[in-house]
């Protein structure tokens, strides 16, 4: 009687649970093919989306176990597959993407849909806070006066900031399934905040970060473009790595202040990038200095440590931007300081122009 047989054995296996997903292996359909014959010979194969073969091979044998102990079974045959590598999605697939759309599996895959865009170009830095996004918004602007098209990727999914830095409030309107950019100061713009409100992105893990990420860069109809700047999240993580696998990276260009703290995690920085054959299109020192009334320098976070830090690591040094309060309130009210006309505009168009010779 094998169908009863077979409804035993379904319940027998459902004792069995892979610690990689905390699920039981029927309820996560792991368990495929499962057959039984007349005389109690019972066949299956445990398809684990994840894991390592010794992790498998336990889960199997457990598998196996619970299945033999089921009255009537006489024999069991049983194998686990994996995905294979090249095959594989990396984590959070598909369909697990907050944006109510179906993001392109593979990080590669979405950057595909960037064939219009000539340069993609990630600003990082080790350190959080030290301006990286006041500066790749500033950038931006200064390029976009310079005649180029441009386009900014705000990747800090957990605390986007372009949203702020360029004024925007609205959310962003989807046409046949692509997301439409916003365009301001001459820049094409997308961010996680203007698809979702910033407080929800909390409590995504990392998988579905990884998918927004892929939507931004592959849903979004950035079109021709010369340049897409990536704002990046402090710190060397996920999104690094995602930006390194999409093999869209011209390059990076790190952001640092000149205090020995910064420094390191600057170095960090830099050691993923060489790592991954990323070139470092240079380095950019900010809050260098504040200048007095009397016009005199005040070494806030030391003199000069970005500058000799890049010489170090043979890295070009794209410059110093001292600290201007005009800045900060530019930032804040949303209209991005290389709009106006103030010292600090030079300063980014002049790194902007040797970014472009980097590039080319
Ligand atoms: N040169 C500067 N002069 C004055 N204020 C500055 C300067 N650079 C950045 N700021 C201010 O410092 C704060 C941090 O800057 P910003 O948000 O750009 O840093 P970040 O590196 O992107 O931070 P996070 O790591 O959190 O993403 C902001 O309030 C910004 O306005
Ligand atoms: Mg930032």
């Amino acid at each position: 009687m094998p169908e009863p047989l077979k409804l035993k054995l379904r319940n027998a296996l459902t004792s069995v649970i892979n610690p990689a997903t905390g699920r039981n292996i029927i309820a996560e359909g792991a368990v495929q093919g499962l057959t039984v014959t007349d005389d109690g010979k019972v066949r299956f194969a445990l398809e684990l989306e994840t894991g390592e073969k010794q992790q498998a091979e336990t889960l199997l044998s457990a598998a196996k176990t619970a299945a033999k102990a089921v009255d009537g079974v006489t024999s069991v045959s049983a194998v686990a597959t994996a995905p294979t590598p090249s095959s594989a999605a990396p984590s959070g697939g598909g369909h697990t993407n907050p944006l109510g759309m179906q993001a392109k599996p593979r990080i590669e895959e979405a950057a595909q849909t960037l064939s219009g865009v000539k340069h993609v170009i990630a600003i990082a830095s080790g350190k959080g806070g030290v301006g990286k996004s006041t500066l790749t918004a500033n950038l931006a602007v200064a390029m976009a006066h310079q005649g180029l098209k441009v386009g900014l990727l705000d990747a800090d999914i957990y605390g986007p900031s372009v949203p702020t830095l360029f004024g925007l409030k609205d959310k962003a309107e989807v046409r046949d399934g692509k997301i439409i950019p916003f365009e301001a100061h001459g820049v094409r713009t997308m961010s996680i905040g203007f698809i979702v409100d910033p407080d929800k992105a909390l409590a995504w893990r990392g998988p579905m970060v990884m998918g927004a990420l892929r939507q931004l860069m592959g849903d979004v109809l950035w079109g021709e473009l010369d340049i897409l700047l990536v704002d990046t999240p402090p710190g060397t993580g996920d999104a690094h790595l995602s930006l390194i696998q999409s093999k869209r990276l011209t390059g990076a260009v790190i952001v640092s202040t000149p205090q020995e703290m910064a420094l390191s995690d600057m170095r960090r920085g830099v050691a993923l990038f060489r790592k991954t054959q990323t070139p470092i299109l240079g380095v950019v020192e900010n809050m260098a200095w504040l200048e007095l009334p009397g016009g005199e320098r005040q070494y806030i976070f030391g003199q000069g440590g970005a500058e000799r830090e890049a010489k170090t690591l043979e890295a070009p040094f794209l410059g110093a931007i001292p600290l201007f309060p005009e800045l900060r309130e530019a930032s804040d009210t949303g209209i991005p300081l290389a709009t106006q006309d103030h010292p600090a505009t030079d300063i980014f168009a002049e790194i902007a122009r040797k970014i472009m010779v980097g590039v080319s």
